[in-house]
């Protein structure tokens, strides 16, 4: 048995036992995919111990927030969360029902007890980690503890992924997440990530492999592998082999029913020879790279400690380009990182017309507690953080409209997600990632179907079957 495939058991308590009606859960997801994969876990967790999901705050009698810590921003918006959720347990409280809060993710990590002391109303505070001991947390803080769970050992890492429930894994469509690496130790100077997640931890391909399978069989087509690092991941063969995220790839593509493979985020340092070898012979692999290059400027590649030049970036690009000459190249940019000058920021303007982008996330640099980035001298005033922003989203926006238009008239593989928000019609993705609508008729949820691109809208492609 795979270590996570065990939740420790848990008696039932008498009032369950006695019929009462199920215990409510809300959960909030912010931040990256990662978190997303992770609260699909906690719930199948929590499922497991009796709690059902609810999509109404007001029912909940547990309210978990799944937080991200990676910019100031993301990270006050749990408190004010909290403030609101501070009236509703009141009001809950006043018809005699008890409602427990929790923080989980990256804020709960970062911040530990810390929470406790700014927000009162908390009960729980578990880190992303410790996922594997929540239906205990949730038990201890029921009878009235005040739980704060942030330490692991290291090689207990992967053993916080509750198991995968098929019957859940069956309700959430025809695409999935799979975490295949977590944590980081590439210590860019801005970042908060190898803070909160950790160190670098690769989950063994065995595992990899069998959540895979699960999910195949439970009718998943896509599946994206996730990783704050992911093209670091590192394993070990079956034959022994030392294998790269390369590797790691052409062996999930044998299994049966997986038509389409992703996988986020990578770091440019990571993409090895393998790797962009499975870009050339894997069709299963889309042709869709998200590859954060952040700043076109040298001097502040440096100062990000991100330990390549914008040329070597530009390189990359060009090579695997030169075997994969329809990948569309998605990035992540900073503006405004301390001693970004007028020209520095030229520069990253310069990159973003060299490369062409599909699609990209732009931010600007928000100074992080603890981070060495944050006593950097120099900061940049914030309406100068604004312009410069604006201006990059202005040709980030350009670039993508234009990819969008580059395909009307084109035929493409379609694979159906779900039904579209007018009736009539169904949503699925292009390779691309690009939501594209099409007739209802042309075919069932799960079918990868050939259309031709009509028209280009603003977020998504209209089409009809070929
Ligand atoms: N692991 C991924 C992404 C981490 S966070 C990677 O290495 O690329 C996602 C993005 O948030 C980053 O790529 C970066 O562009 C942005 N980001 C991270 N820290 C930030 C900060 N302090 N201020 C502004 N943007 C930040
Ligand atoms: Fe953060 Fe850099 Fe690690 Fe990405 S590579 S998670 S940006 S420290
Ligand atoms: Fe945010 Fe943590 Fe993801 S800080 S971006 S939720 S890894």
């Amino acid at each position: 048995m795979e270590l996570n495939d065990t939740i420790a058991p848990i008696e039932r308590p008498a009032d369950e036992a006695a019929g009462a009606p199920p215990r409510k859960v809300f959960l909030k997801t912010y931040g990256c995919q990662m978190n997303v994969y992770d609260s699909q876990r906690m719930a199948d967790a929590l499922a497991a111990d009796g709690y059902q999901p609810t999509e109404a705050i007001e029912d909940a009698d547990l309210v978990l927030l799944n937080t991200c810590h990676i910019r100031e921003k993301a990270a006050e918006k749990v408190y004010s969360e909290l403030g609101r959720i501070r009236q509703l347990k009141a009001d809950r409280a006043a018809e005699g029902r008890e409602t427990l809060v929790g923080v989980a993710g990256c804020v709960a990590q970062a911040e530990g007890d810390e929470i406790l002391r700014r927000a009162p109303v908390v009960d729980l505070v578990i880190g992303p980690q410790t996922y594997h001991r929540l239906p205990q947390v949730v038990r201890k803080a029921r009878a009235g503890e005040k739980v704060v769970e942030t330490e692991y050992a290291i090689e207990d890492k992967f053993d916080h992924l509750p198991a995968l429930r098929e019957k859940a894994v069956r309700s959430r469509g025809v695409t999935a997440f799979l975490t295949v690496q977590e944590g980081c130790d590439k210590f860019c100077t801005f970042c908060v990530v190898p803070y909160t997640r950790g160190s670098e931890v690769s989950r063994p391909v065995a595992q990899i492999v069998a959540e895979a399978q699960r999910l195949a069989e439970a009718g998943v087509r896509e599946v994206t592998l996730l990783g704050q690092n992911v093209n670091a991941w590192h394993g070990e063969g079956p034959d022994g082999a030392e294998w790269g995220l390369g590797q790691l790839l052409f062996r999930l593509a044998e299994i049966p029913g997986i038509a389409r493979l992703r996988y986020t985020t990578s770091h440019p340092r990571d993409m090895d020879d393998a790797l962009i070898a499975a870009h050339r012979d894997l069709p299963s692999l889309m042709p869709y790279l998200h590859l954060p290059v952040q700043s076109g400027s040298d001097a502040i590649l440096k100062a990000m400690n991100r330990k390549h030049t914008a040329a070597d970036y530009l390189r990359l690009v060009d090579r695997i380009r030169a075997v994969r000459p329809d990948i569309a190249m998605s990035g992540d940019f900073i503006v405004g990182f301390p001693g970004e000058t007028d020209e520095d920021f030229e520069a990253t303007m310069q990159i973003i017309r060299d490369v062409s982008y599909a699609q990209a996330f732009s931010f600007k640099y928000s100074p992080r507690p603890g981070t060495p980035g944050a006593d950097l001298a120099f900061h940049i005033d914030e309406d100068v953080k604004d312009e410069r922003l604006q201006r990059l989203q202005a040709l980030l926006g350009e670039q993508q409209k234009a990819f969008a238009a580059s395909l009307v008239g084109t035929q493409m593989d379609l694979l159906i997600e779900k039904p579209g928000r007018n009736t009539g019609q169904r949503v699925g993705r292009s390779p691309w990632l690009q939501p594209v609508i099409v007739d209802e008729k042309a075919g069932e949820i799960g079918d990868i179907i050939k259309v031709r691109i009509t028209k280009a809208g603003t977020n998504s492609l209209f089409s009809e079957p070929v």
